[in-house]
This record gives C-alpha cells, sequence and structure tokens, in this order.
C-alpha cells in the first residue's frame, strides 16, 4: 500500500503552538484575578492561536483529504521529468522526507535506479528506516543515505537526473561557508548532475529570506540551459492558506539542465554548440561605428 506516513507540518509544531496558545491564554486569565494586566496575555494567545490554525489547516490541504496538495506537487515534478528522462535514468532526490517524489517516479517508469538523501532530522516525521520499509513494502528498490544537502558526498556528474521538493530553505549553510544554506544545496544540486542531465527543483526561490536578492542564484544558474522557473501558486492555482507567503507563497520550480559545459561559460558553449549569434561585418576602417 503507498499510504503517506507523515506531513510537511509535523504535528510536533502543531502542538507545540496549541501548547502556547492555551498557557497563554490559561496564565492570562488566571492572573486577572490578582492584577488585570496580565489579560494582555490573550494578544499573543491569539497570534498563537491563528498560527496553529493556519498550520492546522495547510496540514489537511496537503493532505489526501484536503486537497492533496503534496501529491499534486510531486506528481508536477513526475510529469515535468516525465519527457526528459530515459528508462535507465539514475535519479537523486535531495531531501526526500518519506520517499513520496520517488515512490511516484518509480511507478510511473520502474526501471529507473533512484536516490534518496536527507538528514532525517528529530525536527521532522521523517525516517530513514521508514523510507526502507516503505519501498520494500511496494517491492520497489532505491537506495537511501543520511547526508547534508549542503555537502553531498557523491562525486561530480553522479546523477541523470536530481530533483528536490521544499527542502533547501531548511539548508544550514556549512561552518566557513561564505553563502547562505540554500543557495549552497542548489550548488551541490547542480554539481552532482551530469553535464546534460535534468534538473526538477522546488523551493522558497522567490524568497529574500532565503535568497537574499536573488542574484547570486541567478549566477549559479547560469550554468544551466532551457531553464523555466515557475511560481506554484498560480501554476497550480495553490488555494489560501497554503498560499500565503509562509507556505508556498515563495515556492517556485525551477527546472532545466545543466549546461554541457558548465564551469567555461556561455560564450565557449554557444562555440561548440556553433550556436552563436550572427557576426555583423565591421565596415573597412570605421571602427567607431561598432558600438
Ligand atoms: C518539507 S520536507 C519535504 C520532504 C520531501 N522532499 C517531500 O517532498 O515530501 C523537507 C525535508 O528536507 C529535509 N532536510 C532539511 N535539511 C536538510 C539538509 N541539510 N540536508 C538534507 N535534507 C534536509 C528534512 O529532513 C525534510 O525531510
Amino acid at each position: 500500500m503507498n499510504a503517506r506516513t507523515s506531513s510537511w507540518i509535523p504535528r510536533s509544531r502543531i502542538r507545540f503552538a496549541v501548547g502556547i496558545t492555551l498557557a497563554l491564554a490559561v496564565a492570562g486569565v488566571i492572573g486577572s484575578f490578582w492584577w488585570r494586566g496580565t489579560l494582555l496575555l490573550l494578544v499573543p494567545a491569539l497570534a498563537a492561536g491563528w498560527a496553529a490554525f493556519l498550520m492546522l489547516r495547510i496540514r489537511y490541504q496537503l493532505s489526501p483529504g484536503g486537497g492533496d496538495w503534496e501529491r499534486r506537487i510531486h506528481e508536477l515534478v513526475a510529469s515535468r521529468l516525465g519527457f526528459a528522462t530515459s528508462s535507465r535514468d539514475s535519479v537523486l532526490d535531495i531531501g526526500c522526507g518519506d520517499a513520496s517524489l520517488l515512490v511516484a517516479l518509480l511507478e510511473g517508469s520502474p526501471t529507473i535506479s533512484v536516490t534518496g538523501v536527507d538528514l532525517w532530522g528529530a525536527n521532522w516525521s521523517y525516517a530513514q528506516a521508514a523510507c526502507e520499509a516503505r519501498l520494500s513494502r511496494l517491492g520497489l528498490n532505491a537506495a537511501f543515505h543520511r547526508m547534508d544537502a549542503a555537502q553531498l558526498k557523491f562525486p561530480s556528474g553522479s546523477f541523470d537526473v536530481v530533483v528536490s521538493v521544499m527542502c533547501f530553505h531548511e539548508v544550514r549553510a556549512p561552518t566557513n561557508a561564505i553563502i547562505p544554506g540554500p543557495l549552497a544545496a542548489l550548488r551541490e544540486a547542480l554539481r552532482v548532475l551530469r553535464p546534460g542531465g535534468v534538473f526538477v527543483l522546488i523551493d522558497r526561490f522567490g524568497s529574500t529570506a532565503d535568497y537574499d536578492d536573488g542574484a547570486e542564484l541567478e549566477s549559479i544558474l547560469q550554468t544551466t540551459n532551457d531553464l523555466r522557473r515557475e511560481p506554484l501558486v498560480p501554476t497550480l492555482g495553490v488555494p489560501w492558506p497554503l498560499r500565503i507567503m509562509r507556505g508556498l507563497g515563495a515556492a517556485e520550480m525551477l527546472s532545466g539542465r545543466k549546461s554541457v559545459l558548465a564551469g567555461h561559460g556561455k560564450a565557449l558553449e554557444a562555440l561548440v554548440l556553433n550556436d552563436l549569434p550572427p557576426v555583423v561585418p565591421v565596415p573597412d576602417g570605421n571602427f567607431d561605428s561598432v558600438k
């Protein structure tokens, strides 16, 4: 049975927000018997209650009963890859969680070879053993490794396809790194992809909190071809409150291919691919007219 075991919004986070709401509300009301000023605690209690409500609602929308948005997003990735993958491709999913995306990909193309990496930290309800058990229950094969997305232990160019869904914004920068964790993860994703290989990556690429002003993101993406940037909310018609900025509001799907000559510059690639722009003839001895 291909049942999902967990959600992008872990129950523990909702329980924490509900606990804070109740603690503040009770302290505010009981304290007011001695001093009315404690009623002010009801303000942060309301804010925490609102956060708990949003998380509960979003968790529901992500689940099969509430619109199944997690599955729809995985299907979007699978459909974008559908035309690009061959039956023998090696596919890496970075931050694979409970392996739902890998299962969806394997069900569409059973002969691809898939690898999932994740930290499976305590703040998530995902686990490597649960991924392995799930795949073996379904009679599918995959390799799973505990690995930091910012420091993948695979040699460069190891995979034909790299995918990742809503992981990079979680990634912390390695010690002494000069770029933020999400950008380090993106760089690693493209490093382990073979030249010409296909990537489909979903994250909050539109968020300045995660990707600064976007300049470094643009610079890393210079090493790709056929790039498509699609904001998730209009592409899929994501409903409120899943579409708020703390939800999928800043999420984009980046897809394309790693440049064949990544690291050697676009001009060299254009030269090799015979794709240079037409040469503008220079009038004899009149270089001033050339702008
Ligand atoms: C929102 S969940 C998404 C899970 C999965 N991609 C999916 O679509 O269902 C984010 C995942 O990123 C993983 N993650 C967070 N930081 C990570 C890191 N530094 N390296 C690898 N995985 C990480 C978490 O453990 C979690 O499984």
